[in-house]
């Protein structure tokens, strides 16, 4: 066995990770060559401008996509091979996402909204209200159980969107853009909420984003420039 199809130590592994989109006849590799490990409970942040292919990326990482070519690694096991359908298992159990539009179900209320990943997953089938009142309290946000989405600020919303990432224990959590909807006031408090929930359950937290502030928070940042991850240094 070569050494590159052996596990990686790290939790997540990407090896020679290149994605390209077809413009007819015409490639554009958007991802060319991508090198990167990411060890259990690691918070890294990606950054890069518009376009550099950071949502590429996480999705690569979160098995919502597969690469054109090269190796996905994640706990030990290849995901960029897996079939459309072990992606959707294997995302549903090990992985939690929030996106920039938090995307929670309108026609659900933020109690329904959580309840998702417990009923998906088959957890705490006799008693997932507790679950999900437990997460809402540590949101601040016990009284808006019964509340739709629409009834919420983004702030709130994006709250209610965290709680539903890590309600299901995921090993990895993804967040693209996750304050890139709210102002400055609420995107540092989601940040924060974001940082301290995931640390302290000690989950892997990627995320792409814009904000300076991150940068102080995360582990390590990587910035995404011609198709290529490189590391930056961070001034402490
Ligand atoms: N499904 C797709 N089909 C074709 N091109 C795509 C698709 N998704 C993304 N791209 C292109 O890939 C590049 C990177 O996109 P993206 O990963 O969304 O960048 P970022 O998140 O850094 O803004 C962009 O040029 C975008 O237009
Ligand atoms: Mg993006």
């Amino acid at each position: 066995m070569s050494p590159r199809s052996s596990p990686p130590a790290a939790l997540i592994a990407a090896r020679g990770v290149t994605k390209s989109y077809f413009d007819g006849a015409r490639a554009h590799a958007v991802l060319a060559g991508v090198d990167v490990e990411i060890r259990a409970g690691e918070f890294v942040v990606i950054l890069g401008r518009s376009g550099s292919g950071k949502s590429t990326l996480l999705n690569l990482i979160g098995a919502m996509d597969t690469p054109t070519d090269g190796q996905i690694w994640f706990g030990g096991q290849r995901i960029d091979s897996l079939g459309e359908e072990s992606r959707t298992l294997f995302r549903r159990q090990h992985v939690g996402f929030v996106f920039q539009a938090y995307n929670l179900i309108p026609t659900l209320t933020v109690a329904e909204n959580l309840m998702l990943p417990l009923a998906l997953n088959k957890l705490d089938r006799d008693s997932p209200y507790a679950r999900v009142r437990y997460f809402l309290a540590q949101l601040d946000m016990a009284d808006k159980f019964e509340s739709f989405p629409e009834q919420l600020s983004g702030g709130e919303q994006q709250r209610v969107a965290i709680a539903r990432a890590l309600i299901h224990k995921p090993t990895l959590v993804i967040a693209d853009e996750p304050t890139g909807n709210l102002d400055l006031d609420t995107g540092r408090q989601v940040l924060g909420l974001l940082d301290r929930l995931t640390r302290a359950e000690g989950r892997t937290l990627v995320m792409a984003t814009h904000s300076q502030e991150v940068i102080g928070m995360a582990d390590r940042v990587l910035t995404l420039s011609g198709g290529r991850l490189i590391a930056t240094e961070v001034a402490t």
